[in-house]
């Protein structure tokens, strides 16, 4: 594997294997790597001649300085992993590589994507996801981009990013890989202590119970229960709502027939874990 730091030479680099007819799958991430992230690159590598991972903790898209502080770097352990299963390059930039003195900021009209969800609860986010994802686009040019289901609404975010910029990249979202016990993988989980982690899978089971008793109709008593459940089990509920799969909008009611996804954001102590199912 290849380490690339610098921009502007892995933009020359992967210029002059594209030219020879080379195509580029890329996978961004923050590091902390799990099976998650190595899902993709094993995804990328089945469908390009060439993988590329990146690895960079985003100052503008955390809207807790805390939880940036804190967000967890593992970078030789996550090098060993790149390396084990065959990932090409690693670009592995800093943060005045990523945002030069001169890079200006643009604001990326994402509609109510912004402000639903995620977006209510951690405003300005999607902005700084944009900006990073679109800095990576254009020095990296993939033809193939995987994304995963985990975060629904950055996958969605990131379509809209694409067509607003009308770059030439297919976006992939691949499914949530999750522990056997069926909590979703996730960086953060590595900031839990071992009896939050036993408790962490209280998320999934409220996924599974709204998906088991959901029924046409009206749907505030469900998403009510399963706050309830999870404040009852040390939680700290941001949201559990269900929205229409392909637009996100929330929904109150269903009628049977159009394909939903419930989502669901809570604290355990310090720690915020998002987890999502589609119906
Ligand atoms: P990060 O949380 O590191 O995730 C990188 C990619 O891995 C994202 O596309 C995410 O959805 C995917 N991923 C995370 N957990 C997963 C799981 N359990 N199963 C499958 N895929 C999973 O998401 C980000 O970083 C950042 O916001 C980023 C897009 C890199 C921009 O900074």
């Amino acid at each position: 594997m290849i380490i690339f730091k610098s921009p502007s030479s892995l933009n020359n680099y992967l210029i002059k294997k594209k030219s020879i007819g080379k195509t580029i799958g890329f996978v961004p991430t923050m590091g902390a790597l799990h099976q998650g992230h190595i899902s993709l690159i094993d995804t990328a590598k089945k469908a390009n001649h060439i993988t590329v991972g990146s690895i960079f903790v985003n100052p503008t898209q955390f809207t807790n300085t805390v939880d940036y502080e804190k967000y967890p770097i593992t970078t030789d352990q996550d090098i060993n992993l790149l390396e084990a299963c065959g990932c090409d390059i690693l670009f592995l930039p800093s943060k005045a590589e990523v945002y030069p003195k001169d890079h200006h900021i643009i604001h990326y009209d994402l509609g109510d994507l912004e402000n639903v969800l995620e977006g209510k609860y951690r405003p300005g986010h999607f902005q700084g996801v944009s900006q990073v994802v679109h800095r990576l686009l254009e020095i990296v040019i993939p033809h193939d981009l995987y994304v995963g289901q985990k975060d629904y609404q950055q996958c969605m975010v990131i379509k809209r990013l694409v067509e607003l910029t009308g770059l030439h990249v297919n976006v992939h979202i691949q499914h949530t890989v999750r522990e056997n016990d069926g909590l979703a993988m996730s960086s953060r989980n590595l900031r839990l202590n071992s009896t939050e982690r036993n408790e962490a899978i209280k998320i999934y089971e409220a996924l599974n119970m709204v998906k088991e008793e959901i029924f046409p109709g009206e749907l505030n008593n469900l998403k009510n229960k399963a706050v309830t459940f999870l404040t009852e089990n040390k939680f700290k509920v941001d949201y559990v709502e269900i929205a229409d799969a392909h637009t996100l909008k929330l929904m109150d009611h269903w009628d049977g027939k159009r394909e939903v996804v419930i989502l669901v954001a809570a604290y355990l102590n310090e720690i915020r874990l998002i987890d999502n199912m589609v119906l």
